[in-house]
């Protein structure tokens, strides 16, 4: 299980020193730490977190520890973990599509505030006489740009239907919210203020009293390379606070929160003309890579020596036996590099935990918590 204690000051020090057979996860608490004060400082409302992004025990009780009063969960198995590692938070499900018996566990667990995006579900949660404080947060969809990937495929209604749901639940007496998520990886501004623009509108056009607004995660994280740019989008949120007097923001980061406060390394275990075959790949930590392509990385040489500054073009495979299991492109790898070296990949703290499955017997990885992954 990860650990809060250091074992190491940097990623390539253990490597050198401690490298073996598995691929390791690697923690900064205090990245963690510090990501959480920007988003403290910068956003200008309450904090959460998207649990489905990380839920390793140490990060939620670190977050939890640093202050954070409320996470987003979107499953039986979340909220009863969060009851027992944070008895107390607020609990905002937000999964907007859930079973009778997965209404009736949460309602028993006091969850706060429960995501809507469609006519049957909200029938479903009017039914399930919830508590007056209940939040009914009605899940806006509009097709905005500048995300890695949109999120309106599945889940979210159009400004009409989000109208309608916002009057329905109001007539029933319900207190309501507005949500919406911007997709992962965004990093314009613009997407929150296409959002936070016709959440406006529709508070002004239903005349129904906001009691938050939820923009969502979808915050960057510095998988590029390149720092995550938080404070414009921050300034764009907060220019429009003035918009929705009486209401909350909330926001609920999973990847702009965590992903950086932790670094994955994985071990080339054999290289034959251009072909390095890795111990982990699509099956395993890597199955991100697959629709949002690879996260910066660097070559570390197992023995510590120097790597050559003329790169080679390589193709990068997985450990299983699926030739699926390959890493998009062909990307550049010191020329020297050789069996036993290893792939350092910034930015990899979110949607690894709980994603990596354990197909042909692949998917464990070692866990070592660094000062610095500098
Ligand atoms: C409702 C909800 N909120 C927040 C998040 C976190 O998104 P991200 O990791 O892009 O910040 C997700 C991700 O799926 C989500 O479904």
């Amino acid at each position: 299980m990860l650990q809060k204690a250091i074992l190491a000051e940097r990623p390539q020090d253990w490597l050198v020193a401690h490298g073996g057979e598995m691929p390791v996860q690697f923690f900064c608490p205090p990245a963690l730490e510090a990501k959480h004060r920007a988003f403290r400082e910068g956003f200008p409302g309450e904090v959460t977190f998207a649990v489905k992004s990380n839920p390793a025990e140490a990060v939620l009780t670190q977050l939890h520890a640093g202050g954070m009063a409320g996470f987003d969960v979107a499953s039986p198995a979340e909220i009863a973990l969060m009851q027992r590692l944070a008895p107390g938070a607020h609990l905002h499900y937000h999964n907007p599509v859930r079973s009778p018996g997965e209404i009736a566990l949460a309602k028993a667990a006091g969850a706060t505030s429960w995501a809507v995006d469609r006519p049957g579900e909200l029938e479903k949660l009017l039914a399930a006489d919830l508590p007056r404080e209940a939040e009914f947060a009605v899940r806006l969809d509009l097709p905005v740009e500048g995300a890695a990937y949109a999120f309106s495929a599945k889940f979210g209604a159009g400004p009409a239907e989000a109208a309608k749901l916002m009057r329905r639940a109001a007539s029933a007496g319900r207190r309501v919210s507005l949500t919406f998520h911007v997709g992962t990886q965004c990093d314009e501004p613009s997407a929150w203020a296409a959002y936070l623009e016709t959440a406006a509108e529709l508070m002004e056009e239903t005349g129904i009293r906001l009691a938050s607004v939820n923009v969502g995660g979808g915050f960057p994280s510095a998988r590029s390379g390149e720092p995550a740019e938080l404070a414009p989008i921050f300034e764009t949120i907060s220019s429009f606070a003035p918009r929705f007097p009486g209401a909350r923001l909330v926001c609920e980061p999973g990847r702009g929160l965590v992903a950086d406060a932790f670094a994955y390394a994985v071990r080339i275990k054999s290289l034959d003309r251009g072909d390095a075959i890795l111990n982990d790949g699509i099956y395993g930590g890597l199955s991100e890579f697959v629709t949002l392509g690879l996260s910066a990385f660097e070559v570390v040489a197992g023995d510590g020596r120097e790597l050559s500054e003329s790169h080679q073009p390589h193709r990068l495979w997985g450990p299983t036996c699926d030739s699926l299991d390959r890493l998009p492109g062909e990307p550049l790898l010191p020329a020297d590099v050789e069996e036993g070296d290893w792939l350092l990949f910034s930015a990899m703290g979110a949607y690894l935990y709980g994603v990596n499955t354990a197909f042909n017997g692949y998917g464990a990885w070692d866990e070592v918590s660094v000062s610095s992954l500098g």
